[in-house]
């Protein structure tokens, strides 16, 4: 598919005087920022996306005869998505009271229902969907996981595991990706995200739908949008979002997605800026379909129309439809108030039937786009094919090598990884060492814990050429909530030489409804470390979150810290190959991480201030009990070599809008083992009408290099990027000087600089 070109520029020249803001401004009402605006629309999926084999014109020819063949229950029924059960009634769907299906069980089960539907007397067929985020029943890394691996095609490669592995079994959407920014680990949900920076969430995005299409399986943008800056963390609550950090941070992600051709999108039940986004017209109707001119289907999250009731936005069931349908959600997920509601409030005159087949029209066009019309495009499921074609060794091999790609290496004090040598006898400590589930992470969709080999199995199979003896003790099981195993710990770990302690997040403390106000190692599982630090033995610390945690004192007291997130089904494996050294990690943290909660919420990308941080000044930017700065930046991971950066160069030094700036910088490995470098460029623009971030990752190359090799990488900055948003949401892009940064984290030192001229 084509990408639309970024909306036209407000001249910088024209804004610097204040003139062209000014016209802008007397154009569109101020009180209302989602007016349309002269942006392009988003342009229809390309052929990963769109299997129906007709032209958009034929499509809305055949949408048309069959919505004049539908009774308003009819079309009531493509507006609902209900959940699948085993007390499943087939009249729902022989009836067509329902257009998609989530959670169906088995293949078997999905060609079942699907050959009911297909007899129905429309013969509308059925979607059937679950939320599949890092994977079907092979699974890859938790999202944030993909994410700190930096790496659009190893996204993207998860992204197709996850669309072949589940469309072998007939489905076809997943509710994912999450693509909601977020700044503030408390929230449980960073873990299904990718993490602080928009121009990661947008890479990522784009790579998970593209990687999800071509593996056959259709995605989902969700929450629509602003879920991500929940208040302090807290599941649920609201969120406050400025004009501009809406339009710089929050939507750049979703406008990715959609440009990559994505159909469906999940409106956020959460509240924005004082509404929740199921009733927000402004949002749902105004910026999404008339503004971004999205033509597919505005889908309701969990119950959330009903929840407009305890929202405080309508005083009953019906209203709360009226308003949910009113703003533009075009399919109820669960909550049944269409259903229930929308025969008397059409028949009131309060829902228009025009909006009803606009709703309408919208599921069928995804429909057809999704080749349900064509049995050709998908062909009925064989369940004896499906059962040959899911865990299959090829999917497992993406998983491992996506695990691989996202483990981090926090620490490595004197290179005591990897385990070149093994010494004779390592005590692995703590129940995750042993426990599938804390390896495959939350949001396991159809996962199997017999298909995930386990650290401590692993470790001991490969150490044991070696000669190595592995001993066992758990301290505490995974939640840590007592200490009586700690001294049995404590005494195998002083037997050994070295001591692997896996800690962490047990998967089920991560992804809805799990903020955390405390980010330390969970429970007592921090006084386990402690005891073991007592034992004198270095300690390898091997730590399984869905978000960043407070680490600073676990790093204190391990000489080498990895970060896995919940690295999925392979996990356990790739952790082992780590560990030897068989993968030399590449893996960059996609969010700060903290030093306190107090820093929260916390991003690399904040604006300067008048009074910048200084140690020896009272009234500048800090904290008396703590430092301003993250214990580890946003980009960093360390390697088992080293790589020097020099040459930084930009081959344009002034530079017009509307062109390609090339950065281009010498990268050599400097260790002795070969080795995957993320470079990374940063952009400042210190001199704009608004106070513009303190440095922005703009661009990543990824480098292999043997020891002693260099290469010069080159990456490309469309100028137009640099553009931002006003007050109004309206993307203005100025001249000047901007100063660029390049290296292994957003703590890059390596610059130089550009002059970006006015026509
Ligand atoms: C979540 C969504 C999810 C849905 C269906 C909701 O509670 O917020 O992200 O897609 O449930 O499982």
């Amino acid at each position: 598919m084509r990408l639309p070109s970024l909306p036209a520029l407000l001249l910088a020249s024209a804004t610097a005087l204040g003139l062209l803001a000014a016209t802008a401004r007397a154009q569109t009402s101020p009180a209302d920022p989602f007016a349309p605006k002269p942006e392009r629309a988003i342009v229809a999926a390309g052929p990963i996306h769109d299997r129906s084999g007709l032209s958009p014109r034929e499509v809305e020819a055949r949408i048309d005869a069959l919505l004049a063949r539908m009774t308003l229950d009819d079309k009531i029924g493509q507006m609902f998505a209900g959940g699948w059960a085993p007390d499943f009634d087939d009249r729902e769907v022989r009836e067509g009271r329902v257009g998609i299906l989530s959670g169906v069980e088995t293949a078997a089960e999905m060609a079942r229902l699907q050959r009911l539907a297909r007899a129905s007397r429309l013969g509308i067929p059925l979607i059937f969907t679950r939320d599949s985020l890092h994977g079907y029943r092979t699974l890859a890394p938790v999202p944030l996981g993909l994410a700190a691996s930096f790496d659009p095609e190893i996204i993207a490669s998860a992204g197709r595991m996850t669309g072949r592995e589940a469309s072998s079994q007939g489905m076809h959407l997943t509710f994912s990706p999450m693509v909601d920014l977020t700044r503030d680990p408390r929230w449980g949900r960073v873990v299904e995200g990718a993490g602080e920076d928009p121009f990661l969430a947008r890479l990522f995005a784009r790579s998970m739908v593209t990687g999800l299409g071509e593996g056959g399986l259709q995605a989902t943008l969700k929450h629509f949008v602003g879920y991500g800056a929940v208040r302090a963390g807290r599941d649920y609550a609201e969120a406050e979002i400025s004009v501009p950090t809406l339009h710089d941070l929050h939507l750049p992600p979703f406008r990715a997605g959609f440009e990559a051709g994505a159909q469906v999108v999940m409106a956020a039940f959460s509240v924005l800026n004082g509404k929740p986004v199921t009733a927000d017209r402004r949002l749902l109707t105004g910026l999404l379909r008339e503004r971004w001119g999205f033509d597919g289907i505005v889908i309701s999250d969990w119950d959330a129309i009903r929840e407009l009731i305890p929202h405080g936005v309508a005083a009953s069931r019906e209203e709360a439809a009226e308003k949910a349908v009113t703003a533009g959600i075009d399919v109820d997920l669960a909550s049944g108030l269409y259903r229930e509601q929308l025969p008397g409030l059409v028949a009131s005159g309060r829902a228009s039937m025009a909006r009803i087949d606009e709703a309408v029209r919208r599921v069928l066009r995804v429909k057809f786009r999704f080749g349900l019309f064509d049995p050709q495009a998908t062909p009925e499921v064989d369940p004896a094919v499906a059962a040959r074609s899911w865990a299959t060794p090829e999917l497992r091999a993406v998983a491992l090598e996506a695990a691989r790609r996202s483990i981090v290496l926090l620490k490595n004090d004197g290179d005591l990884l990897p385990l070149d040598h093994p010494p004779k006898r390592i005590a692995v400590i703590g129940a995750a060492a042993r426990d599938a589930g804390d390896l495959m992470g939350s949001w396991g969709a159809k996962a199997e814990r017999e298909d995930t080999p386990l650290f401590l199995d692993e470790l001991r199979a490969r150490l044991k050429p070696f000669g190595t003896t592995v001993d066992f003790a758990e301290g505490c099981d995974d939640a840590c909530l007592k200490s009586d195993g700690f001294e049995a710990a404590a005494k195998v770990a002083a037997k050994a030489d070295l001591v692997v302690a896996v800690l962490g997040e047990p998967w089920y403390l991560t992804a809805e409804s799990t903020s955390r106000t405390r980010l330390g190692l969970p429970n007592r599982q921090q006084a386990l470390l402690d005891r073991l630090h007592r034992s004198g033995r270095p300690i390898v610390l091997v730590t399984l979150a869905g978000r960043p945690m407070a680490m600073g004192e676990a790093l204190a007291k391990a000489k080498a810290v990895v970060y896995a997130f919940s690295p999925g089904t392979m996990g356990g494996r790739a952790l082992v190959d780590v560990l030897v050294g068989a993968t030399n990690p590449s893996a960059r943290l996609p969010m700060s991480l903290p030093r306190a909660v107090g820093q929260l919420p916390f991003s690399y990308d904040m604006l300067p201030t008048g009074r910048p941080p200084k140690p020896d000044d009272d009234l500048s930017a800090r904290y008396v009990d703590e430092a301003v700065t993250p214990l580890l930046p946003f980009g960093f991971g360390l390697s088992y070599t080293r790589f020097a950066y020099s040459d930084l160069a930009v081959v344009h030094p002034r530079i017009g809008a509307g062109e390609t700036q090339r950065i281009e910088v010498t990268v050599r490995n400097v260790g002795a083992r070969a080795g995957r470098e993320i470079v990374q460029l940063y952009v400042h623009d210190p001199v704009a009408s608004r106070s513009r971030p303190l440095r922005q990752l703009r661009g990543l190359a990824r480098v292999d290099l043997e020891p002693g090799e260099a290469k010069t990488v080159t990456i490309d900055l469309p100028i137009d990027e640099l553009a931002f948003a006003d007050e109004d949401g309206r993307r203005v892009l100025e001249p000047g000087r901007f100063e660029v940064f390049v290296g292994g984290s957003s703590a890059a030192t390596l610059t130089t600089s550009f002059e970006l001229i006015s026509p």
